[in-house]
């Protein structure tokens, strides 16, 4: 298996609008960020400015949102956050993913978070906070695999408690 970690690009419009579909019909998200209002070239550029800190939305810090590509096709995205707000440092963490349903269980997100975790480490960043849903095993083994200890489990949004790792 061959996954690469890459900015989002013109020619993954298809792909991105499929996946926010698929994720939005098992009761998920793509992502919080995504704008079906935009045009696609227009929304690319906003997310490739989110690296710079530019036209963030709301209280959101500059981050990297990419995509996983296997084999010509996007399974997956990954979020990279550059610093910790207070929302993050206690629930979101520095690294968010997704993967598309049809695509799990074939170790992508595994390797998405090794790569994700490596970006990071690449920009200074060494202490790197990934958190997920107390039930989220899935997630959770993610997490373990790639090295994650557990630090605490604390209340989350909704009554689901949050584990937070440090990798
Ligand atoms: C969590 C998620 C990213 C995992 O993606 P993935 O590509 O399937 O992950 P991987 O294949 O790398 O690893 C998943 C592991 O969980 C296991 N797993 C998957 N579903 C499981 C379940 N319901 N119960 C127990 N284990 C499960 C897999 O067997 C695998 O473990 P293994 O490596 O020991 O075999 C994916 O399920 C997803 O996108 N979920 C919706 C969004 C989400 O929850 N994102 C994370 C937010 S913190």
């Amino acid at each position: 298996m061959s996954l690469i970690l890459r900015r989002l690009a013109l020619e993954d419009e298809a792909d991105v609008t499929a996946a926010v579909a698929e994720l939005a019909a098992e009761g998920g998200h793509w992502s919080y960020r995504y704008r079906p209002d935009l045009a696609w070239a227009d929304y690319v550029a906003l997310v490739h400015g989110w690296e710079e800190g530019r036209d963030l939305p709301g209280d959101f810090v500059a981050n990297a949102d990419l995509v996983a590509e296997v084999d010509g096709v996007v399974v997956g995205r990954s979020s990279l956050r550059f610093e910790l707000n207070e929302f993050l440092r206690t629930l979101g963490g520095h690294i968010g993913y997704a993967v598309r349903p049809q695509f799990r269980g074939r170790g992508h997100a595994t390797e998405m978070l090794r790569q994700s975790a490596d970006l990071l480490r690449a920009r200074g960043i060494s202490r790197i906070l990934v958190t997920c849903d107390d039930d989220n095993i899935a997630s959770a083994k993610v997490i373990e695999a790639n090295g994650g200890v557990l630090e605490s489990v604390v209340p989350g949004v909704a009554d689901m408690p949050k584990r937070r790792y440090w990798l």
